[in-house]
């Protein structure tokens, strides 16, 4: 092995950049030239692939985001993008590929790998919805900024005897809602995997209210089949029941644009460095992750052809908890 590149794809998540810090600075040590790819697949794509020295991903380990951009390029899922990347990969001499990335972006890196390419994914995404990998880098930090934004908002919230339905991301998955629901004491937890209706949702609420709760928090993920925009609606209509004053917020992109913290930074350099290694002994089409304290690694075709279930106790803990 002569020559590498890395790159990130699809939404940014804290810790990426430790993550390519790491993959630049262990393949150097291993005596191979590193390149970084700029906006994810697109960039192979459009051949915007650049040399990477040791300066040049110096000062990023605590910055957020990623330095080499981010995209989900639709044109990567054709036959032709594909060819077109391989063959600007093959124009610069490039023998391996690290994808830093979630769901989406190691299903692509499978897909590389099935033609013939030697790829190692590293698994990262806020949404930890990565079957392979227990945690995913950006998860942590994720987590810790709806975890302020919920311990702030019930001060508000008792303040007023107010419920606030906070809306978390997480996309299809409901973790990030769940877990940030557990560790800021919230009366209600709304996830995808989980059937529930309004009237259920209202009926917590009321219960609460009627127990003397001063406030009342309900944490609902982007992609519940009643997201927090639906329950607003339905509870407005029903207001006299509720007891609570109410009130909304939608948390977004504010979950994705911190610094890491230190568990993902650690997380990042550890699967960075693991990447390389697996490169330097030809251990391709895998992807690196974190199970039970322990790096493994999880063959891209199964982790592309399984999805990553939640743990229903805890979700049943969450409830007794609320009480
Ligand atoms: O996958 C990460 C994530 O932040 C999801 O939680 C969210 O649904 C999605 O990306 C948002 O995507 P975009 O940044 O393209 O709006």
């Amino acid at each position: 092995m002569q020559r590498i590149a890395v790159l990130t794809s699809g939404g940014d998540a804290p810790g990426m950049n430790a993550a390519i810090r790491a993959v630049v600075r262990t393949g150097l040590g291993k005596g191979w030239e590193t390149y970084g790819v700029r906006q994810g697949y697109s960039g192979l794509i459009t051949d915007s692939i650049i040399p990477l020295g040791p300066r040049d991903v110096g000062g990023i380990i605590q910055q957020g985001g990623t330095m080499l951009g981010s995209a989900r390029s639709a044109e990567f899922r054709t036959e032709e993008g594909r060819k077109q990347a391989l063959s600007n990969l093959a124009k610069h001499g490039i023998e391996a590929l690290v994808v830093i990335g979630g769901n989406g972006s190691q299903t692509g890196a499978n897909v590389l790998f099935e033609m013939g390419f030697p790829v190692v994914g590293i698994s990262s995404t806020i949404d930890n919805d990565l079957y392979g990998a227990e945690i995913t880098i950006g998860v942590d930090t994720a987590l810790n900024i709806a975890l302020e934004a919920i311990d702030r908002l019930k001060v508000t919230a008792a303040s007023h005897k107010r419920a606030f339905l906070i809306e978390v991301m997480g996309r299809d998955c409901g973790y990030l809602a769940l877990m940030s629901g557990i560790a800021g004491g919230a009366e209600a937890v709304v996830i995808p995997e989980v059937e529930t209706t309004p009237e259920a949702v209202a009926a917590e609420i009321t219960a609460a209210y009627e127990r003397g709760k001063t406030h009342a928090i309900i944490v609902v993920a982007e992609g519940a089949a009643y997201d927090a925009e639906k329950l607003n609606a339905y509870f407005r209509e029903h207001k006299a029941k509720l007891g609570f004053d109410l009130r909304m917020t939608t948390l977004g992109h504010v979950q994705r644009g911190g610094e890491p913290t230190a568990f993902d930074r650690i997380l990042a350099t550890r699967l960075g460095a693991a990447a390389t290694e697996c490169l330097q002994n030809g251990e391709y089409g895998v992807l690196v992750g974190l199970n039970k304290g322990q790096i493994t690694t999880t063959p891209l075709a199964t982790v592309a052809a399984n999805k990553k279930l939640i743990d229903m106790k805890t979700f049943e803990l969450a409830g007794i908890l609320a009480k």
